[in-house]
């Protein structure tokens, strides 16, 4: 698709940790370009990740639903929209445990009304997906775009939904689409829940990092800014119907991760705690990065340096993330955690 550069972007879940970082990155790269952020603005999504950027004469917000099939419709018509990003999606493996029906509602019948709207008015479309559709990946293996899915928990089971209607867009009607399958990804704005911000956080409050089972687990922690210009490299030089992978292509254990956080934040390594491991966890993601980086793309960051200025930005941001934590987190917190930790005030 090189060459032609949409005009007018659609960016479902913008308000999101991936999809704000994308927007402020896109219009710091491509001001001319028009953004629209079409949000429902849960728990996750949050006006406040754009404070800095809303501003901008090129950015505006509509809220809503990417389920609601007619509100989708009206925006990309009132905007003449050529491109939709969708960034839109309930992400977070432990709530997919215990609420999954919302996650098959958000991210598989959400993105099949965008793609329903894509195909009325012919707009080119971009699914932001995950390596969790892979499943757990035995060593030493990666995990190639054209490999077999096999999800292993509710959200990974609706993102690989999501993507096979995607596909099923371009083979049946031909619909200009593309995919980016991320590692975990790490950096500013993401909301505590995930391990990265949850452990930094609990750092800095001097609270029991909860690691599940034995912590050797693997994951790619990319930075967000990678995981940006991954996507920015498919926007301006994929080709239609292709997937493809974002990560540093080298993973590490999470017992390293921790260690990176708690080093870095100057703490003290007994706040560790082995608790009860999540149900279904993955052993270990793995993705072979080469396609993308055939497109030209080259990630900045090791695991290691992208969690450790991300464990730093929550060191700096405690005005972000202290409200979160004070709110409607604090009971999830608690029922997450409290038979695993006994100190679960948030
Ligand atoms: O791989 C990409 C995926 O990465 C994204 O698609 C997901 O949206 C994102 O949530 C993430 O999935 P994970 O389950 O790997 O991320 P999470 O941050 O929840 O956990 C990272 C690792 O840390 C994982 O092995 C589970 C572990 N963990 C997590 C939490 C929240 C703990 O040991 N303790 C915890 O309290």
């Amino acid at each position: 698709m090189s060459g032609t550069l949409p005009q007018n972007l659609l960016v479902t879940g913008g308000c999101g940790f991936i999809g704000s970082n994308f927007v402020r990155f896109w219009l710091s790269r491509h001001p001319q370009c028009r953004i629209v952020v079409y949000d429902l603005l849960t728990y996750a999504g949050r006006q406040e990740n754009l404070a800095d950027c809303w501003a901008h004469p090129n950015l505006q917000l509509v809220i809503g639903d990417i389920s609601n099939q007619e509100q989708v419709l009206q925006v990309c018509q009132d905007h003449a929209i050529d491109l939709i990003i969708n960034f839109a999606a309930e992400t977070h493996v432990d709530q997919s445990i215990v609420r999954p029906l919302v996650f098959t509602e958000t991210n598989v019948r959400g993105t099949h009304v965008l793609l329903e709207v894509a195909r009325e008015l012919e707009i080119r479309f971009h699914q932001v997906s995950t390596d969790e559709v892979y499943g757990h990946v035995p060593e030493p293996q990666q995990r190639l775009e054209q490999d077999a899915l096999s999800p292993r928990s509710p959200y990974a089971a609706s993102k690989a939904a999501a993507d096979q209607l995607v596909q099923a867009y371009f083979i049946t009607y031909g619909l200009r689409v593309t995919t980016t399958r991320g590692s975990n990804t790490v950096g500013p704005y993401q909301h505590p829940e995930k391990a990265v911000p949850l452990f930094s956080t609990n750092a800095l409050l001097d609270r029991e990092l909860p690691v599940y089972g034995d912590g050797l687990q693997q994951r790619d922690y990319t930075h967000v800014h990678d995981h940006c210009t991954g996507i920015e490299a498919v926007l301006l030089h994929g080709q239609p119907g292709e997937i493809y992978n974002v990560g540093t292509g080298a993973e590490i254990a999470n017992l390293e991760m921790v260690a990176v956080i708690l080093d870095t934040l100057g703490k003290d390594h007994r706040l560790v705690k082995h608790v009860k491991d999540r149900p279904g966890h993955d052993r270990r993601y793995s993705v072979n990065v080469t396609k993308l980086r055939a497109l030209g793309w080259v990630p900045q960051y090791t695991c290691q340096q992208a969690i450790a200025e991300t464990a730093q930005w929550y060191a700096g941001h405690a005005d972000w993330w202290q409200p979160i934590r004070e709110g409607s987190f604090r009971q999830y917190y608690q029922e997450q955690y409290s038979a695993r930790l006994p100190d679960t005030g948030a």
